[in-house]
C-alpha cells in the first residue's frame, strides 16, 4: 500500500529534519551529484516531488527560473517554505501524487519518494510523468537502494520500473551501492542527440 501523509506527518512530529538533510555529507554529496548531472543550465520551470525541509529544492533553485517543491506533508511544508523563503521564484505546495496530477514543467526531479508508493500508483504516477515533463525537458529519478521495512517497495523496483516504462534517451545513469540516479530528456528514443550536453552547444 501507498503510505499515507499521516506516515510522514508523524515522522516530522518526531524529528524537526527527519532524514538530516540538513547536516549530512551523504546528502550534500548526492545533491551536487544530482545538480551536476542536469544537462541544462537552465530551466523555466521546475518540480521536485516530496520535497521534505527544501534542502534539495535550495539546490535546484539557481536552475529554475520558477521552482515548485511539493509535499504530502504539512509540516514539511512549512519547513520548505521557511528554507526557500527568501529565493527568487521557489514556491512549496501541499500537494501528493499520484491523487494530484503533475503540471506541465520543463524539469521534473523525483528524489527518494517514489518507494513510498505501491506499484499500481507507482504506474499510475509513470502515465502521468511522460506527459508533463514538456518535449525537451527533464527526469531526474534518484533513490535510496537499501530495503526499508514498511516501505512498499526498493529504490531498485523504483529505478526498473522507470527504464521499462520510459523509452526517452538517456542522459546519465549513475549506480553506487547506496543509490541509483537516472535522467532522462523527453525526446523519441532514437534522438541522441537530444541527450546529449555536447550536441546543444554545437561540439558534434
Ligand atoms: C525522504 S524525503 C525526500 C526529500 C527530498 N526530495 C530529497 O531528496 O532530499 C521524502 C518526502 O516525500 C514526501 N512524500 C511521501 N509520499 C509522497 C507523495 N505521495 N506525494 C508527495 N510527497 C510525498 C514525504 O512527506 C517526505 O517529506
Amino acid at each position: 500500500m501507498t503510505l499515507p501523509a499521516s506516515f510522514f506527518d508523524g515522522m516530522y512530529a518526531d524529528a524537526d529534519d527527519p532524514w538530516s538533510m540538513r547536516t549530512r555529507w551523504y546528502e550534500r554529496r548526492k545533491y551536487a551529484l544530482t545538480t551536476a548531472v542536469l544537462p541544462r543550465e537552465r530551466y523555466l520551470e521546475g518540480l521536485e516531488v516530496g520535497c521534505s525541509v527544501g534542502e534539495l529544492t535550495a539546490a535546484l533553485a539557481s536552475r529554475c527560473d520558477r521552482l515548485t517543491g511539493w509535499d504530502a506533508s504539512v509540516a514539511a511544508v512549512q519547513r520548505a517554505g521557511r528554507r526557500v523563503a527568501d529565493l527568487p521564484g521557489v514556491t512549496v505546495e501541499h500537494r501528493a501524487v499520484p491523487g494530484d496530477a503533475l503540471p506541465a514543467v520543463d524539469l521534473l526531479v523525483l528524489s527518494e519518494v517514489l518507494y513510498y508508493l505501491d506499484p499500481a500508483d507507482l504506474d499510475l504516477l509513470l502515465g502521468q510523468v511522460r506527459a508533463a515533463v514538456r518535449p525537451g525537458g527533464t527526469l531526474l529519478a534518484v533513490h535510496w537502494r537499501h530495503e526499508v521495512a514498511g516501505y512498499p517497495q526498493t529504490g531498485d523496483a523504483v529505478h526498473a520500473a522507470l527504464r521499462a516504462g520510459l523509452d526517452w534517451p538517456v542522459v546519465a545513469g549513475h549506480e553506487e551501492p547506496d543509490f541509483l540516479l537516472d535522467c532522462w530528456v523527453r525526446a523519441p528514443a532514437a534522438d541522441l542527440r537530444a541527450a546529449s550536453v555536447a550536441a546543444a552547444e554545437d561540439l558534434w
